[in-house]
């Protein structure tokens, strides 16, 4: 390939990263083109000098830059052994930049929009393996609520805004302050959902794990309200990363699932887990255990990364995210 087309290439891929074109759908010259030096260096030239061009968002960039190193890593092994390219390596620069972008990631960044919106497609398209059709019961077609379901950690409000369109009845929680001051997640919850027009339609409260243990009367009223009518179905994404927030987290979600009522459907937690660390998870487990919580993962059809939910770039089918279901033994 002449020069100044190989440079009109790199530049195309340049306009799609710009564009946000999500990396699955990138048109990218033939990988060894990509590898070769001189694909390289339009590369970095391009693309990597972040003070002349504004970057796009990190979750975007790691996806691109993941996508990216997997064509000049395949580039260089059709390469090799040739003449020209004895010598030939991927440029650090790339591996450094996605090394940094993934370490950004951890542990509050897009990682945490893979767990939501798997559960999300899920919620979509395998209802009934979540078991939150049956658990709804009532039909929605009759005006009445399909179910209650009280989000934990909600962050964005991405699944409460979704399970509040879908015609369940949603109390979306998260912490109310923050210590060192900065802006209470709660409030960006309630931004969001006011953002999606649904303020009226999702309940938004302060709820804080750590106050799970407290006695009675010392708990928030929040804690009384919800447990006076507790909810059918807990959701939670991405909320086991931290070990010190595990046993607050359990016995959370220990009081949700135990707690007396009249109502004859079995309540569950369905959880989804980015795993990050397995010891963390295995802690979570056996923190359910010894809690009294059975913990199942849930056998859900894998995603197909040619027909993603979200046309969106956040949907990262390769990070692994365990779905599990939660139920009180005694129940
Ligand atoms: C990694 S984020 C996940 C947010 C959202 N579920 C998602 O998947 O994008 C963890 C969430 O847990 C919330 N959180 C952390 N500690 C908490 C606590 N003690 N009580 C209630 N929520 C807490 C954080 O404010 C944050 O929204």
């Amino acid at each position: 390939m002449p020069s100044y087309s190989l440079e009109e290439a790199i530049s195309t891929i340049r306009d799609q990263y710009f564009a946000l074109v999500p990396a699955r759908l990138l048109r990218l010259p033939p990988p060894p083109t990509l590898a070769s030096s001189a694909g390289q260096a339009h590369l970095a030239r391009l693309l990597l000098d972040e003070r002349r061009f504004p970057q796009p968002e990190d979750g975007y960039r790691r996806l691109f830059w993941r996508s990216m190193l997997r064509e000049l890593e395949s580039g260089l092994r059709d390469l090799e052994g040739e003449a020209d390219d004895l010598d030939l390596e991927i440029d650090e620069r790339f591996y450094e930049l996605l090394a940094g972008l993934m370490i950004a990631d951890i542990p509050l960044g897009s990682m945490a929009e893979a767990a939501a919106l798997q559960l999300g497609h899920h919620i979509l398209r395998n209802r009934a393996q979540l078991d939150i059709t049956t658990l709804m019961g009532t039909i929605s077609s009759s005006g009445r609520s399909r179910g209650r379901i009280l989000e934990l950690g909600a962050g964005t409000g991405f699944l409460s805004c979704l399970l509040v369109q879908q015609g369940h009845e949603v109390t979306a929680t998260d912490l109310g302050e923050v210590l060192g001051g900065g802006v209470p997640p709660l409030d960006r919850l309630r931004h969001n959902v006011a953002l999606n027009k649904l303020d009226g339609q999702i309940r938004v409260e302060s709820l804080d794990w750590m106050d799970a243990a407290r006695g009675l009367s010392e708990r928030p009223d929040i804690w009384d309200s919800i447990l006076t009518n507790p909810p059918d179905t807990i959701i939670a994404a991405d909320v086991i990363y931290d070990p010190d927030l595990i046993p607050p987290l359990v016995c959370t979600l220990s009081t949700l699932l135990s707690s007396p009522t009249t109502s004859t459907i079995p309540r569950q937690a369905i959880i989804a887990a980015t795993v990050r660390n397995a010891q963390t998870l295995s802690l979570f487990t056996q923190c359910c255990s010894e809690s009294g919580l059975e913990v199942v993962d849930i056998e859900l059809p894998p995603l197909d990364p040619e027909q993603p939910t979200f046309w969106d770039s956040g949907l990262d089918v390769s990070v692994p995210v365990r779905i599990m279901r939660i139920v009180h033994r005694g129940t």
